[in-house]
C-alpha cells in the first residue's frame, strides 16, 4: 500500500480513494498578483521580504524566502486597471514573524527605507502591523501573543474579544522604544482594555 504523508503529518493512504475521506490541503502554497507596475511590485517585494527570485524574466518573476520554491510571484500586466476602493475581494495577507523584536526590527528596516505602515494593531491574539504594496495590496506582519494555540483559542472565547474582536492600535515607535528600554516582550503583547471596538473604526479598504 502506497502511503504519503502531508506537512501536517496526516497519511493519506491510496487505500483510502475512493472513500469519500474529506482531505484538506495540506498548507498554503503561495500567492500571485498581475501588477500594471511590475518592476516597482518586485522591487518591493524583494526588499520587504528579503527575497530571492526563483525566476525571474520581463513578465514573471517568482520570489522565494523560506522553504518553498516561490511564495510570491508577481506577473507583468501593464493592460489591467488598478483595484478600485470598495469592491469585494481579499482584504489582507498575513505572514508571521518569530518574535516582537523580529517585527519590530522589521518595521525599523522598512522606515529607513521609507516604507511606513497604515496601522499597528494589537488584535488580542496577534501583534499585527499592516501594509500596502505599490498596487495597494494589503499585507499583516504579526506575531503570536500566546505561545500556544490553546491560549488563543481562548482569548477568542474571552469576553475582551467578544466586545472588541478588531484589537487596540499602538504606535510601532512606541513599542520600539519600550522594548529597548528593558520592558518584556510578554508585557508589550498584552492588548489594553479600550472597551468596545467596531469595524468602523478599522481600515477597510
Ligand atoms: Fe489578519
Amino acid at each position: 500500500m502506497d502511503v504519503s504523508h502531508n506537512d501536517a503529518g496526516a497519511a493519506v493512504r491510496s487505500d483510502d480513494l475512493g472513500s469519500g475521506i474529506a482531505i484538506p490541503p495540506a498548507k498554503l502554497a503561495h500567492i500571485v498578483f498581475r501588477s500594471p507596475r511590475f518592476a516597482e511590485m518586485v522591487d518591493w517585494y524583494k526588499l520587504v521580504f528579503c527575497a530571492e527570485p526563483a525566476f525571474e524574466n520581463e513578465f514573471l518573476a517568482f520570489l522565494s524566502y523560506d522553504d518553498e520554491h516561490h511564495r510570491i510571484a508577481v506577473v507583468n500586466a501593464p493592460m489591467v486597471a488598478d483595484a478600485p476602493e470598495g469592491v469585494s475581494g481579499v482584504h489582507h495577507i498575513a505572514f508571521t514573524y518569530n518574535s516582537l523584536s523580529d517585527l519590530l526590527q522589521t518595521y525599523q528596516r522598512l522606515k529607513t527605507q521609507g516604507i511606513m505602515p497604515i496601522v499597528g494593531v494589537n488584535h488580542g491574539p496577534t501583534t499585527s502591523i499592516f501594509y500596502a504594496d505599490p498596487d495597494g495590496n494589503q499585507l499583516e506582519f504579526q506575531i503570536e501573543n500566546f505561545d500556544t494555540v490553546e491560549e488563543s483559542a481562548a482569548y477568542f472565547s474571552s469576553p475582551a474579544f467578544g466586545i472588541n474582536p478588531v484589537g487596540v492600535d499602538f504606535d510601532p515607535d512606541d513599542l520600539l522604544s519600550r522594548l529597548l528600554a528593558g520592558e518584556s516582550e510578554k508585557v508589550l503583547k498584552e492588548r489594553p482594555d479600550i472597551g468596545p471596538r467596531t469595524l468602523e473604526s478599522y481600515p477597510v479598504r
